[in-house]
């Protein structure tokens, strides 16, 4: 078995007190999984659940960060804030950010070399929409993307990136790609790595599969050649649920 790495996605829910006492339940309940397992709770949750997740196996992620390494940026967090509080990963890119936020391959290009600079991993969203998808450019949206977002990124801190295929339409919908259908961009990915930088490095790389992922749907999606986890966002709201994930 490959690496496998699940992540939670907590998104605009759970306030700090809601997020420690679900950081809490899944300390307990995430004892024996065999994948690592990371979750993600809104930047005011961030030293609340750190606290809690303190010296278990579960790790920290951001939804989001700028930039910026400091000043005049009303409103932003700094990656060194986010590394000061215990965090691990970065979540980048998602689909959410970019239609509700205007955020380009070059502003996630952007945050992806400030996250690398101080230390910590990005988790890259990539993933066509609906209309793309029926149109055909699945694969086209997922290469132009790849290609974008990791301009001037060296293959040293490729090794440290994540990549989550979300396709947008799978999001929130209850609609999940088929494994087959998922798979297929995986590779396609795993294929458009191997052109931008070796083989070698595209076969390490972890490409996580997102987009209505449940605790019965998952074992199918893991058991596919190149899916190498999950980035959930509904169903890791539930300790239960999510705890039920990492047993896939
Ligand atoms: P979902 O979200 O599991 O609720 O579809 C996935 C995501 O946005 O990462």
């Amino acid at each position: 078995m490959g690496r496998y790495i699940i992540a939670g996605n907590w998104k605009l829910n759970k306030t700090p007190s809601e997020a420690g006492e679900l950081a809490k339940a899944l300390t307990e309940q995430t004892v024996g999984a065999g994948c690592e397992v990371v979750i993600a709770p809104s930047h005011v949750a961030l030293a609340r659940v750190a606290e809690v997740i303190r010296g278990s196996r579960i790790k920290l992620a951001a939804q989001n960060v700028s930039q910026h390494s400091e000043g005049a940026y009303t409103g932003e967090t700094s990656v060194s804030m986010l590394k000061d509080l215990g965090v691990e990963y970065v979540i980048l890119g998602h689909s959410e950010r970019r239609q509700y936020y205007g955020e380009t391959n070059q502003i996630i290009n952007a945050k992806i070399k400030a996250v690398l600079a101080g230390g910590l991993k990005p988790i890259l969203c990539i993933g066509e929409l609906l209309e793309e998808r029926e149109e055909g450019k699945a694969a086209t949206v997922c290469r132009t993307q790849l290609e974008q977002s990791l301009a001037g990124i060296s293959a040293a801190d490729m090794a440290e990136i994540v990549i989550a295929y979300e396709p947008v339409w799978a999001i929130g919908t209850g609609k999940t790609a088929s494994p087959e259908d998922a798979n297929e961009i995986h590779v396609i990915c795993r294929e458009k790595l191997a052109s931008l930088y070796s083989e070698e490095l595209a076969g390490r790389v972890v490409i996580q599969y997102g987009g209505s992922v449940k605790p019965d749907n998952v074992r199918a999606l893991m058991a596919k050649s190149d899916i190498n986890g999950a980035l959930v966002g509904g169903a890791s709201l539930d300790a239960a649920s999510f705890a039920s994930l990492l047993r896939f």
